[in-house]
């Protein structure tokens, strides 16, 4: 019979739901933990900060799935067809389970949040499901499953431990620095405000102390992330009484990471137009660290299908932002996300994407066939009567029309020193490296004696494709 009591994880006060399973022994031996990681940044963030967690209560990563003690999904609920994909994975663990009774499986995140209990109930192999205000509780919920052989479902709202959850991988050249959760905009389309939760955002203090330790182990670029990052301390700022439309709370914080001394570059995902005030604008203009290649999410460039999605900016004003940047900034790099076939678009509104990308000449875009996620307005309100193979024909056109216009925009940097920092060895051949430009154009080249990650080196491109920039370090040149 189920049955709910308080979790006794520490600092934690919930109540969690708890269904007894069939007793199996070797729960008291598990030492290893895999986290296969979907969808965004974010997600990738809470995978390394839980993995983090987990060492610090005496876990190791294991090498692979088939070997961990236990086996965590981090899940996406943005697209159907990457919740099917995360079904289809977790099915499969069952021969897992079959051949390793000990291991525990859990679900993790926005399909956690979703989905819930319901996702036991669907997996008579799956040990625990917990949402994304609860991966803090994580460890104390596998100790206690190891223990009492028990199965959880932790999907509470509002108690999420972001402090909790701020450990980094050692050594990374770029790290990953999460400044806010949820997200209060509400587009017509979008599960992320019901998975999520409503924005709130991390102390700017909290964010620099973590960026400040990350430069201190030697990280040269810090990528913030917020689902809606430009909203950043907005939600607070109403609370308290002190917001202005003029202010930019972001900018200030971006500010603060830029006098971090050993921070090299800057880059954040992902802005929403409507919050992009001159307060933000000026910012990302003036602070040198600051990457010059922008994110900023377009999803349409037909106005009534932007009213539908309720995104609170017209293409009209969307390209003023891009005109501004291009202005202002010699060197800048735009990329963007796009829904195709969203209810009712006609062909004459996807000519007018194709028109607004062609407009702000995006260097690279993620391209969605849209997608109906339950719960959302738009899914209940509006008919999803775009044809698949129409949404599949629009999203090729843009693809073609993206990498013919980043072909001939990258020949520009033909025989021009780039500034890049090194990531690593190239995966396609050793002895080169690769890295990426401050305008984020990945660049290849050959390695040189003494060079490692992390330096920041100049490159004379000599030959690009529509992908990448090829070249050989400045002083061989
Ligand atoms: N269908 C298709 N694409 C979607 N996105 C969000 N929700 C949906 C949906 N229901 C896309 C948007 C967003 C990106 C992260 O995912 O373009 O910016
Ligand atoms: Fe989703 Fe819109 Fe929020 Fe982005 S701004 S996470 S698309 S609701």
């Amino acid at each position: 019979m189920n049955s709910a009591r308080a979790c006794t994880a520490a600092g934690c006060s919930h109540i969690l739901l708890f269904i007894p399973r069939r007793k199996v022994s070797g729960h008291g031996m598990l030492k290893t933990f895999h986290i296969r990681t979907y969808g965004c940044q974010m997600n990738e963030r809470d995978s390394e900060a839980l993995g983090c967690l987990l060492e610090e209560h005496g876990y190791t990563l294991a090498p692979g799935e088939e070997t961990a003690d236990i086996l965590i999904f981090n899940t996406c609920s943005v697209r159907d067809q990457a919740e099917r994909k995360v079904f289809g994975k977790v099915g499969l663990t069952k021969r897992l389970r079959r051949q390793r009774p000990e291991v525990i499986i859990g679900v993790i995140g926005c399909m956690a949040q979703e989905h819930g209990a319901a996702l036991l109930e669907r997996f008579a192999h799956l040990d625990f499901v917990v949402g994304t205000d609860q991966l803090h509780t994580v460890p104390g919920i596998v100790a206690e499953i190891a223990r009492e052989r028990s199965r959880r479902v932790a999907t509470e709202t509002g108690a999420d431990d972001t402090e909790a959850l701020s450990g980094h991988r050692p050594g990374a050249v770029s790290a990953f620095v999460s400044v806010m959760r949820g997200c209060n905009q509400f587009c017509s389309y979008c599960v992320v405000p019901q998975v999520r939760g409503r924005e709130r955002s991390r102390l700017p203090e909290d964010v620099v102390r973590e960026v400040r330790q990350l430069a201190g182990q030697g990280t040269k670029e810090i990528f913030l992330l917020g689902q809606n990052i430009t909203a950043y301390g907005i939600a607070e700022a109403r609370r308290d009484g002190t917001y202005s439309p003029d202010a930019s709370p972001f900018a200030d914080l971006l500010r603060a990471v830029n006098d971090v001394p050993g921070v090299e570059r800057i880059r954040f995902t992902s802005p929403h137009p409507k919050f992009m005030n001159q307060a933000f604008l000026d910012a990302v203009c003036e602070l040198p660290k600051v990457c010059k290649a922008f994110h900023i999410p377009l999803q349409s460039g037909a106005d009534r299908i932007l009213e539908l999605m309720h995104r609170g900016t017209t293409a009209k004003e969307y390209l003023a932002r891009i005109r501004h940047l291009r202005e202002r900034l010699p060197e800048v790099g735009f990329s963007t996300d796009i829904i195709v076939g969203f209810p009712t678009e006609t062909d004459v509104e996807f000519a007018a994407t194709r028109q607004a990308m062609n407009e702000a000449g995006f260097d690279m875009a993620y391209i969605f066939k849209y997608s109906p996620r339950p719960g959302t307005k738009a899914a209940e309100k509006l008919p999803d009567d775009v044809p698949q193979s129409v949404k599949e024909e629009r999203n090729q056109i843009l693809l073609a029309d993206l990498v013919a216009r980043a072909e001939s925009a990258n020949t520009r940097y033909q025989g021009r020193t780039v500034r890049v920092l090194v990531e690593g060895e190239s995966k396609r051949n050793s002895t080169r490296w690769t890295g990426r430009s401050d305008t984020n154009k990945v660049c290849i080249f050959p390695r040189t004696d003494g060079m490692q990650p992390g330096d920041l080196v100049d490159v004379v491109i000599t030959r690009t494709t529509a992908n990448s920039l090829f070249g050989c370090v400045a002083e061989e040149a």
